[in-house]
């Protein structure tokens, strides 16, 4: 049976009158990754903040890796690591001395601290600037070498909170092979928000979106698109040679078409799947040609906005 590396309970933040983060109930589990999702300002930084034992719930707990968030959060500190919203390391600092401070404040010792960095920095593809400032660094030099800082201390849990923000395709790229690197090969569970969701559809295994502090869903992605494309009904694209006068109000006078929409030379009728045969019939009776018929392929930005649209 697969473990839960995290679960809440209730979990709730409010600031003053406002909540940010309402009665959550959700579980990550062990190895995968998780995509939590939702438009700004919906409660994620506020929920990872808490997970990570760096803010106090108001109400409600979780548990991550075992440690109760309100009761340990340092040992939480030991296993789970955080890449937050806007991170920075020291400028004036080289990427090398940059990691050494960040392994002493996680108490790696010396011995064991350089052999550490060498790794992090192969990794996340920067050894040929260990020596070289920070400051001096690109948006995407930047970005890799602080994934290495959330790194260093071995994780068994990593948030990271808008990890490819500012990043260019190509950065955006190498970021998310980053990730699927360490999902696979150190098992690592990976806690990830985007807003890039074609980045979210090619790295994480299930999503949950969230919406003004609520979970509105969970689920795997594969289940999102069969959601929204429905078995029993389904919006259907006609392209057609013509489209005859009154052809639409008969065809939204059959039993099972819920809607017709009409966008040049091409109809989409949603329909139950029932409707099939009638809907072609009267498409035909009218005189027009069907140049092709399929169901509509939803892309991840309809399934989402559905989702970032509700409650
Ligand atoms: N320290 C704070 N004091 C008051 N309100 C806050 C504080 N931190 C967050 N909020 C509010 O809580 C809500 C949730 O914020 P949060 O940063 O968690 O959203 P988010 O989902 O991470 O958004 P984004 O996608 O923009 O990063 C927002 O309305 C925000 O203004
Ligand atoms: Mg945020």
């Amino acid at each position: 049976m697969t473990e839960n590396v995290i679960e809440t309970y209730s979990l709730t933040k409010k600031y003053g009158d406002f909540t940010a983060v309402d009665e959550l109930d959700m579980s990550v589990q062990e190895g995968e990754i998780y995509g939590f999702l939702g438009p700004n300002g919906a409660g994620k930084t506020t929920t990872i903040l808490m997970l990570m034992g760096l803010s106090v719930p108001t109400t409600g707990t979780a548990m991550v890796a075992g440690y109760d968030i309100i009761e340990s959060s340092r040992e939480i500190r030991t296993v789970a690591s955080i890449l937050p919203e806007y991170s920075s390391l020291y400028g004036e600092l080289t990427a090398f001395q940059n990691l050494d401070y960040i392994g002493r404040l996680n108490d790696i010792p010396k011995e064991a601290r350089e052999d550490k960095i060498g790794e992090m920095l192969e990794i996340v593809g920067m050894s040929d600037w260990r020596d070289e400032k920070f400051e001096a660094f690109s948006r995407g030099m930047k970005q890799r070498v602080c994934i290495a800082s959330a790194l260093i201390k071995d994780p068994k849990l990593v948030f990271l909170d808008e990890p490819t923000l500012g990043l260019d395709p190509m950065g955006t790229k190498e970021v998310r092979e980053l990730i699927l690197r360490l999902n696979r090969e150190k098992g690592m569970t990976v806690v990830l928000t985007s807003h890039l969701l074609n980045e979210v559809q090619l790295t994480c295994d299930r999503v949950s979106i969230i919406n003004k502090g609520s979970l509105v869903v969970t689920e795997t992605l594969e289940n999102l698109h069969k959601q929204m494309t429905g078995v029993e009904e389904r919006n259907v694209e006609f392209k057609l040679s013509d489209v005859p006068e009154g052809l639409i109000g008969n065809l939204e006078a059959l039993e099972g078409v819920k809607q017709v929409a009409q966008e040049d030379d091409r109809l989409y009728v949603y329909a139950g799947i029932e409707s099939d045969y009638n809907v072609s019939k009267t498409i035909v009776d009218h005189g027009a040609v069907i140049l092709l018929m399929r169901p509509k392929e939803y892309s991840m930005e309809e399934i989402f906005m559905k989702y970032y649209e509700e409650v």
